[in-house]
């Protein structure tokens, strides 16, 4: 993995630049809809009161490498939720995204969490293909999940065991 960045917990003044990325770095998907969708789904409530369990890397530059953002489930708390990641492309495959994970897996570990959940949308083939290298596994599309045309597929993964 890349050595130079830094990992960190984000603070309120990072919502404007994950915003930012979340049209450049999913490529388009899904069009202008879908960039509208995203940055709905990244309000700032999430770096206000998500923070302890999110994770954001830089650059020795400062700028934007990859965040997640993350926390236990409020309901369960057997369940760790990862709402959302996202890693600058010109980064991807150099293991960024998995040391994300792996370092939630083990703050969701420390605090008693025996499985962790995600959901993405069918379109997103690279979302899908990560998750299953990760270890999770896929639903069916779930039709209108998160409400009419926002279909997703829903990812589960063990913490009771390390995988490889
Ligand atoms: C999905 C994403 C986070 C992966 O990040 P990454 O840093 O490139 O992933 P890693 O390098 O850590 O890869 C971890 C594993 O997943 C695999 N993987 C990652 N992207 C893949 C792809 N597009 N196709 C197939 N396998 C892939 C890697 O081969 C690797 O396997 P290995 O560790 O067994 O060799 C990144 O592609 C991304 O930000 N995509 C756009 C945003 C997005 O779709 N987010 C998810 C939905 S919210």
């Amino acid at each position: 993995m890349s050595a130079d960045l830094t990992f960190r917990q984000p603070i309120e003044d990072d919502h404007a630049r994950v915003l930012a990325a979340l049209g450049p770095w999913w490529g388009g998907l899904k069009g202008e809809a879908g960039a509208k969708e995203r940055a709905l789904l990244v309000p700032r409530l999430y770096f206000q009161h998500f923070t302890p369990t999110s994770r954001l890397a830089e650059r020795p530059d400062g700028t934007l490498a990859a965040f997640l953002i993350g926390f236990v489930s409020q309901t369960d708390p057997d369940t760790a939720y990862i709402h959302f990641v996202g890693v600058d492309p010109q980064l991807h495959g150099q293991g960024i995204g998995r040391s994300l994970y792996e370092w939630f897996f083990g703050q969701a570990r420390e605090s008693g969490v025996r499985k962790v959940k995600c959901v993405t949308s069918p379109q997103n083939a690279a979302s899908r293909a990560y998750h299953a290298r990760l270890g999770f596994e896929v639903s069916e599309v779930l039709p209108d999940y998160d409400g009419p045309g926002l279909d997703r597929v829903a990812f589960t993964r063990s913490l009771a065991a390390e995988r490889a």
